[in-house]
């Protein structure tokens, strides 16, 4: 969760962390703080509850200063918001941020409260700090007082120490949380995500698991978990410079939504012709895996999940093979069997999300055909530890609400799905030439969709003084009411709730009423005649409807139903299509109600805890 800036310069990095902490705002936090250490061995700490705006200010208002530094956002795991709970951490001459959750920290606040150590906080992250310091007293270095101390730590952490009488390096180890190391001419950087450093570095070095590194102006070393001194790649980023701006948008999510045309295009980009899917393209020997895949298992978390469920009537109904699609959290826990000739896919915006991750390594024990990513962030863990990666493209996603991650990963899906079917002669020529076309055709109906913005934003005022919403839909529209409900829930704090049109009679209809507005989505398929029975059943007992329909559909608004004709598109890419009016209805209930639409409360962009 949360962020980690760090920098070793001969200039004031204070700026450098403060800006490396607004690029990471997105990722979700409650505080926020940094420390610095000058020449002259003086460090300096400064921590604020609330946005990284109040520290900055607190900063400004003080004489900060020093050319070696680490900050953090907080995301609470262990004790409340506060500014004693924020990090950095003190112990004597040390000072630590830290990302992710310490398991055995009690028994080893114990132990440390026995040797004397006063705790000033409630987290887990203070006994690092100890620790650190205890185990600096009898180790030649700082880097080997940190292998000391990670060797007692259980749990997922990224891990940042600096030395007060030692003010030349950063030591730093990653177990879990991912750190990249930024490097600069005669400086050097790190951070939790690349973004933080993108204004002062292009060169990046990822951690793996278990790696610790010394990080001084001039040099990086690395010792992976086997104590072996390693060097890791380093890669050139092209990620845009002004990722972290909003430009002429009010918010990030609503600059993502209207990005979505130009996202697709470069999903697409390389990987179709005119009329068929390159099989290449999707990844090494992506021709010969594809060739024999029986059976397809997708694990994913929120709304990469809802993707993978819309994404299974492609894979069972276009290219035949059967499909299940589970939430990581749930998959890692149980017991299950492995299909012969299966298939592994994890869906990931960020492919960091510790249940992903975790469900992914364990899968890879358990005699997976190959282990696959669809992923929006390369040189994430996903993609390094999946045997090949499909980059969705969309472009750094900073609202915490998914939403082109979720249209590129459906539309990256969609190709594999035709790649697939292809290879197992359940796609025809013909058939592939439609849906390719379909796919070209995107980016510019998701254009139209968007131009449906005033008209949804009028509709959103119904929503705003409501408790509760339905979203209903059939078919593979069902998971895309599915995203729709998370949509709303996550960004206006609205209880919404999906459901399978035809499951209404089981159960929901008792919940209808004037005052929980009903959404449906109707596009003009073979389910059509039976939705419209859903929605009379609804209109029976007094529910208030809007019908997101095909213009071809036939619904016509009467008494209790609005209706939002949209141009007809083709069936098989109408998921994608109908999801953008769903994101933009709760884009404008959110704006209404005036809730944080970037950072929703109590959420985090890249969930690196379990
Ligand atoms: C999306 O709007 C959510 N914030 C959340 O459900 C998210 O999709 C989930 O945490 C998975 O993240 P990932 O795609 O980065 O793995
Ligand atoms: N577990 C630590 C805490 O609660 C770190 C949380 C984080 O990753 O921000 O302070």
């Amino acid at each position: 969760m949360c962020g980690i800036v760090g920098a070793v310069a001969q200039r004031d990095v204070v700026e450098i962390l403060v800006e490396g902490l607004r690029r990471l705002e997105y990722r979700g936090y409650d505080s926020a703080g940094v420390a610095v250490v000058d020449a002259d061995k003086n460090m300096t700490r400064v921590r604020r509850l609330g946005k990284v705006q109040e520290l900055a200010d607190a900063v400004a208002q003080q004489d900060v200063l020093g050319g070696t530094g680490i900050a953090h956002t907080r995301w609470a795991t262990h004790g409340e918001p506060s500014e004693i709970n924020a990090h950095p951490h003190v112990s004597g001459d040390i000072t630590v941020v830290h990302n992710g959750i310490i398991e055995n920290h009690e028994p080893l606040r114990e132990l440390l409260q026995q040797r004397g150590y006063v705790f000033e906080s409630q987290t887990d992250t203070e006994v690092i700090a100890h620790l650190v310091e205890w185990e600096r007293r009898t180790s030649d270095t700082l880097v080997e007082a940190l292998h000391k101390t990670a060797a007692q730590l259980e749990g997922a952490y990224g891990t940042v120490i600096v030395d007060r009488k030692d003010p030349e390096r950063l030591v730093v180890a990653r177990s879990g949380s991912p750190i990249v190391i930024g490097l600069g001419i005669g400086e050097n950087f790190l951070a939790s995500d690349q973004l933080a450093l993108l204004s002062v570095t292009r060169k990046f070095m990822y951690l793996e698991e278990g790696d610790v590194a010394e990080i001084t102006r001039r040099d990086v070393s690395i010792i992976d978990a086997n104590g072996d001194a390693v060097e890791r790649e380093v890669i050139e980023s092209n990620a845009e410079h002004d990722a972290g701006d909003k430009g002429q948008y009010r918010h990030f999510m609503q600059k993502e939504i209207f990005e979505q045309p130009t996202a697709l295009k470069s999903t697409m980009e390389g990987r179709i012709t005119k009329d068929s899917v390159i099989i290449e393209s999707i990844g090494v020997n992506a021709l010969e895996i594809l060739s024999k895949v029986e059976h397809v298992q997708i694990i994913a978390c929120g709304t990469s999940y809802n993707s993978g469920m819309a994404a299974r009537y492609w894979f069972e109904g276009l290219a035949g093979v059967s499909c299940d699609v589970e939430i990581a959290s749930e998959f890692r826990y149980r017991k299950f069997v492995t299909r012969p000739n299966s298939l592994l896919i994890t869906l990931s915006q960020s492919g960091e999300t510790a249940d992903t991750l975790a469900a992914l390594r364990l899968a890879k024990e358990k005699g997976y055909m190959a282990a696959m990513t669809i992923c929006n962030v390369s040189g994430s863990s996903l993609v390094r530890e999946s045997d090949f990666a499909f980059m969705t493209r969309a472009g750094t996603e900073i609202g915490v609400a998914s939403t082109k991650a979720f249209t590129t990963q459906l539309a990256a899906m969609l190709m594999l799905v035709t790649a697939i079917g292809k290879q197992n002669k359940q796609i025809d020529a013909e058939k592939e030439k439609e849906i390719v076309q379909a796919i070209h055709a995107l980016p510019v109906q998701i254009e139209a969709a968007l131009a449906y913005d005033k008209e949804i934003e009028a509709l959103a005022v119904d929503f705003a003084d409501k408790q509760h919403t339905l979203f209903l839909g059939r078919g593979e529209y069902y998971p895309i009411a599915m995203e729709a409900a998370l949509k709303l829930k996550e960004i206006s704090y609205i209880h919404a709730e999906a459901y399978a049109a035809g499951e209404l009679k089981h159960g929901p209809l008792a919940l209808i009423d004037a005052d929980m507005p009903v959404v449906v989505v109707a596009p003009n398929n073979d389910l059509l005649e039976k939705l419209k029975s859903n929605v009379e059943e609804v209109r029976a007992r007094g529910g208030l409807l809007y019908v997101f329909a095909d213009e071809k559909a036939g619904f016509e608004a009467v008494e209790g139903m609005k209706i939002v004709s949209l141009p007809h598109v083709n069936e098989i890419v109408a998921p994608i299509f109908y999801t953008v009016p769903m994101q933009l209805l709760s884009y404008h209930i959110a704006l209404i109600k005036g809730t944080d639409v970037d950072q929703p409360r109590n959420l985090a962009k890249a969930v690196t805890v379990e």
